[in-house]
């Protein structure tokens, strides 16, 4: 799929993995180690919070390590994933009393310590992307009341990305949120966060829309949608894709996910600022949905058993289009 992302476009095609899935599972190593099938990858786990500054100052990355050395053997690009997150916090963060400046200075260090990190280590460290924030927007448009916006109002986002560009100046930096595949209150708070960041000179190059979609209920405009985005001086990415359904699954279903698969992928290669897309985990073997959503699930485009679903071949037709 990469090989073909980069046929017309140069984009990539990636996937999110976890470090278990790939030193446990022989017949999915084989799928994913293959540069010409994926060529960025995303640690859906090993860098968040919790897993490298478990304890304040206290920086571990031995996940991380073995993620970025795999994508590396392999000449796949990589997603940094993700430094200021509400979720997967340690309980220092989530349960800790902070000044305003105190949350400052653990954002500053905590982002610019991964940054400096991903630069070291990294192999095509240029090519790199981070989701420097992560969902501080809510649905209705309003910013998420978390430790971080509690403290600090909306000042730890400028802090976040300006510690993550001087500890490193070629990552791309990008806010990452979900439910903005669509214009609505969400995306009009992120115009609005853009063109904030922009005039007070805060380092923001990309906004990562996740794509955790569906099936059947995409939403009508998202090629305009991406171009919103990109006419205010930012590229874009697909950055979390699955799509969706009720179980158990139909060739109805399964045909219908294709024609999604292939809706979403055509909207990337479509607009001009669109770098690449990342799948969510490539198997339904490892896919989070079903943990999270009851009766829902085969979401993407590798079923259980790692075999090619139609959504496989709908990504095809996509980049093709
Ligand atoms: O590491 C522990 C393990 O020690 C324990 O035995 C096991 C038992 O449940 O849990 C393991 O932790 C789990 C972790 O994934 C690693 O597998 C957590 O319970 C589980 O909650 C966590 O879920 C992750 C989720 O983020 C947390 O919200 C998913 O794997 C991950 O795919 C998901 O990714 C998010 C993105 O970061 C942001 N966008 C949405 C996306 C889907 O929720």
């Amino acid at each position: 799929l990469n090989a073909v992302a980069k046929q017309h476009r140069k984009l990539y095609f990636g996937t999110a993995t976890n470090n278990e899935e790939f030193t446990n599972d022989t017949a999915y190593l084989n799928v994913i180690k293959d540069s010409r099938m994926f060529g960025q990858l995303t640690a859906a786990n090993s860098m968040k919070w919790e897993n490298t500054e478990p304890s304040p100052g206290q920086f571990t990355f031995a996940d991380a390590d073995q993620f970025v050395r795999f994508a590396q053997r392999n000449g796949q690009i990589l997603r940094g994933h993700n430094c200021v997150w509400h979720q997967q916090l340690p309980d220092w963060v989530l349960d800790g009393t902070f000044t305003e400046s105190e949350i400052l200075a653990a954002v500053e260090r905590h982002c610019g310590t991964l940054l400096e990190y991903s630069i070291n280590d990294a192999l095509n460290a240029s090519e790199d992307s981070w989701d420097v924030v992560n969902e501080v927007i809510n649905d209705d448009g309003t910013f998420r009341q978390d430790v971080f916006f509690n403290t600090s109002g909306t000042k730890y986002i400028a802090a976040a990305f300006r510690a993550a560009r001087a500890a490193d100046p070629h990552a791309k930096l990008y806010a990452n949120d979900f439910n903005i595949e669509g214009p609505g209150p969400k995306v009009t708070a992120y115009h609005n966060l853009i063109k904030t960041l922009k005039k007070e000179g805060v380092p923001i190059d990309g906004i990562g829309i996740q794509a955790h979609l569906i099936v059947g209920q995409l939403p009508s405009n998202i090629t305009e949608n991406l171009e919103s985005f990109t006419k205010l001086g930012v590229e874009v990415a697909l950055t979390e894709l699955d799509i969706r359904m009720t179980l158990p699954s139909t060739p109805q279903l399964l045909a219908q996910q294709k024609k999604d698969y292939e809706t979403v992928i055509s909207a990337c290669n479509a607009v001009k600022g669109c770098v690449g897309v990342t799948v969510w985990d490539f198997t339904d073997k490892y896919s989070w949905v079903p943990g999270t959503f009851t009766g829902e699930g085969d979401a993407c485009p590798w079923d259980d058993n790692l075999q090619k679903k139609p959504a496989f071949f709908g990504i095809i037709d996509g980049f093709n289009a």
